[in-house]
Protein backbone atom coordinates (compact mmCIF):
# COMPACT_ATOMS: atom_id res chain seq x y z
CA UNK A 1 0.00 0.00 0.00
CA UNK A 2 1.74 3.17 -0.46
CA UNK A 3 0.71 5.60 2.23
CA UNK A 4 -1.09 8.99 1.96
CA UNK A 5 0.94 10.36 4.72
CA UNK A 6 4.20 9.59 5.96
CA UNK A 7 5.16 9.51 9.86
CA UNK A 8 7.25 12.40 10.25
CA UNK A 9 10.52 12.25 12.59
CA UNK A 10 12.03 15.47 14.13
CA UNK A 11 16.01 15.72 13.55
CA UNK A 12 16.92 18.38 16.24
CA UNK A 13 20.03 19.70 16.80
CA UNK A 14 21.57 21.70 19.59
CA UNK A 15 24.30 24.33 19.85
CA UNK A 16 26.82 24.37 18.09
CA UNK A 17 26.17 22.03 15.43
CA UNK A 18 25.60 24.40 12.96
CA UNK A 19 29.04 24.69 13.05
CA UNK A 20 30.21 20.83 11.97
CA UNK A 21 32.41 21.26 8.97
CA UNK A 22 34.23 24.00 10.81
CA UNK A 23 34.23 22.56 14.33
CA UNK A 24 37.14 20.41 15.92
CA UNK A 25 36.96 18.52 12.92
CA UNK A 26 39.31 15.89 14.27
CA UNK A 27 36.69 15.23 17.13
CA UNK A 28 33.80 15.88 15.00
CA UNK A 29 35.02 15.27 11.29
CA UNK A 30 34.64 17.25 8.11
CA UNK A 31 30.62 16.70 7.20
CA UNK A 32 28.42 19.76 7.33
CA UNK A 33 24.80 19.56 8.92
CA UNK A 34 23.73 19.97 5.68
CA UNK A 35 25.15 16.52 4.39
CA UNK A 36 24.10 14.60 7.61
CA UNK A 37 20.32 16.48 6.53
CA UNK A 38 20.83 15.38 3.20
CA UNK A 39 21.47 11.87 3.99
CA UNK A 40 18.97 11.29 6.74
CA UNK A 41 16.34 12.54 3.56
CA UNK A 42 17.95 9.83 1.77
CA UNK A 43 17.55 7.03 4.12
CA UNK A 44 13.79 8.03 5.37
CA UNK A 45 12.60 7.74 1.45
CA UNK A 46 13.99 4.26 2.04
CA UNK A 47 12.05 3.37 5.56
CA UNK A 48 9.35 5.66 4.13
CA UNK A 49 9.33 8.15 6.53
CA UNK A 50 9.73 12.11 6.21
CA UNK A 51 12.41 14.17 8.16
CA UNK A 52 11.88 17.71 9.63
CA UNK A 53 15.81 18.31 10.31
CA UNK A 54 16.15 21.33 12.42
CA UNK A 55 18.98 22.71 14.70
CA UNK A 56 19.03 25.61 17.43
CA UNK A 57 21.56 27.18 19.75
CA UNK A 58 18.85 27.82 22.17
CA UNK A 59 17.59 25.47 24.77
CA UNK A 60 14.15 27.05 25.00
CA UNK A 61 13.55 25.99 21.10
CA UNK A 62 14.74 22.52 21.16
CA UNK A 63 12.58 21.85 24.74
CA UNK A 64 9.37 23.36 22.49
CA UNK A 65 10.05 21.10 19.40
CA UNK A 66 10.28 18.15 21.67
CA UNK A 67 7.02 19.36 23.07
CA UNK A 68 5.40 19.68 19.35
CA UNK A 69 6.47 16.11 18.16
CA UNK A 70 3.48 14.83 20.83
CA UNK A 71 1.27 15.95 18.08
CA UNK A 72 3.09 16.65 14.93
CA UNK A 73 5.91 13.76 14.87
CA UNK A 74 5.93 9.68 15.46
CA UNK A 75 9.76 10.00 16.95
CA UNK A 76 12.81 12.30 17.72
CA UNK A 77 16.26 11.84 16.69
CA UNK A 78 17.92 14.29 19.31
CA UNK A 79 21.63 15.88 19.41
CA UNK A 80 21.31 17.93 22.18
CA UNK A 81 24.88 18.62 21.95
CA UNK A 82 26.13 20.39 24.85
CA UNK A 83 23.03 20.48 27.25
CA UNK A 84 22.78 16.95 26.66
CA UNK A 85 24.91 17.29 29.83
CA UNK A 86 23.03 20.00 31.60
CA UNK A 87 19.26 20.29 30.34
CA UNK A 88 16.75 19.00 33.06
CA UNK A 89 14.38 20.94 30.66
CA UNK A 90 14.83 18.30 27.69
CA UNK A 91 14.63 15.55 29.99
CA UNK A 92 11.17 16.75 31.14
CA UNK A 93 9.79 17.94 27.53
CA UNK A 94 11.12 14.53 26.43
CA UNK A 95 8.73 12.69 28.73
CA UNK A 96 5.65 15.07 28.59
CA UNK A 97 6.17 14.67 24.71
CA UNK A 98 5.08 10.82 24.86
CA UNK A 99 7.75 10.26 21.99
CA UNK A 100 10.18 7.34 21.02
CA UNK A 101 13.85 9.42 21.46
CA UNK A 102 17.01 8.22 19.94
CA UNK A 103 20.05 10.32 21.27
CA UNK A 104 22.52 10.82 18.98
CA UNK A 105 26.08 11.92 19.60
CA UNK A 106 28.87 12.22 16.60
CA UNK A 107 31.67 11.50 18.97
CA UNK A 108 32.07 8.92 21.59
CA UNK A 109 30.90 10.97 24.69
CA UNK A 110 32.24 8.29 26.70
CA UNK A 111 35.63 8.02 25.53
CA UNK A 112 36.01 12.12 25.94
CA UNK A 113 36.00 14.47 28.97
CA UNK A 114 34.38 13.04 32.54
CA UNK A 115 31.99 16.18 32.10
CA UNK A 116 30.25 14.10 28.73
CA UNK A 117 29.93 10.67 30.94
CA UNK A 118 26.28 11.93 32.03
CA UNK A 119 23.43 12.42 29.98
CA UNK A 120 20.20 13.78 30.98
CA UNK A 121 18.48 12.47 27.78
CA UNK A 122 19.71 8.66 28.00
CA UNK A 123 17.42 7.94 30.85
CA UNK A 124 14.27 9.20 29.17
CA UNK A 125 16.10 7.67 25.12
CA UNK A 126 14.89 4.73 23.88
CA UNK A 127 17.82 4.29 22.95
CA UNK A 128 21.94 5.73 21.72
CA UNK A 129 23.91 5.86 19.60
CA UNK A 130 27.71 7.82 19.63
CA UNK A 131 30.50 7.80 17.38
CA UNK A 132 29.68 6.98 14.82
CA UNK A 133 30.08 10.07 13.07
CA UNK A 134 26.73 11.10 10.79
CA UNK A 135 26.31 7.60 9.80
CA UNK A 136 24.60 7.42 14.00
CA UNK A 137 21.81 9.63 12.33
CA UNK A 138 20.61 7.36 9.79
CA UNK A 139 21.58 4.07 12.29
CA UNK A 140 18.65 6.27 14.64
CA UNK A 141 16.29 6.28 11.49
CA UNK A 142 17.03 2.75 11.07
CA UNK A 143 16.65 2.08 14.73
CA UNK A 144 13.20 4.21 14.83
CA UNK A 145 11.62 2.80 11.93
CA UNK A 146 11.48 -0.44 14.03
CA UNK A 147 10.64 1.03 16.66
CA UNK A 148 7.49 2.31 14.96
CA UNK A 149 6.77 -0.84 12.97
CA UNK A 150 6.82 -2.95 16.25
CA UNK A 151 4.13 -0.29 18.14
CA UNK A 152 2.21 0.78 15.30
CA UNK A 153 2.55 4.34 16.18
CA UNK A 154 3.29 5.06 12.82
CA UNK A 155 0.12 5.99 12.01
CA UNK A 156 0.91 9.30 13.79
CA UNK A 157 0.91 12.13 11.30
CA UNK A 158 1.54 15.61 11.07
C1 LIG B 1 28.03 16.05 20.87
C2 LIG B 1 28.80 15.72 22.15
C3 LIG B 1 28.59 16.78 23.22
O1 LIG B 1 29.32 16.46 24.39
C4 LIG B 1 29.05 18.13 22.70
O2 LIG B 1 28.78 19.13 23.67
C5 LIG B 1 28.45 18.47 21.39
C6 LIG B 1 28.37 17.43 20.36
C7 LIG B 1 28.34 15.05 19.74
O3 LIG B 1 27.58 15.01 18.77
O4 LIG B 1 29.35 14.32 19.79
O5 LIG B 1 28.12 19.61 21.11
O6 LIG B 1 26.64 15.97 21.16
Amino acid sequence: MIPTALPVIFILNGPTLNMLGLREPAVYGSETLADIEAACHRRAVLLNLAVDFRQSNHEGDLVTWVQDARAHAAGIILNAGAYTHTSVALHDAIRASERPVIEVHLSNIHARESFRYHSYITPVAAGIIAGFGGQGYVLALEALEGILARTKTGGQHS
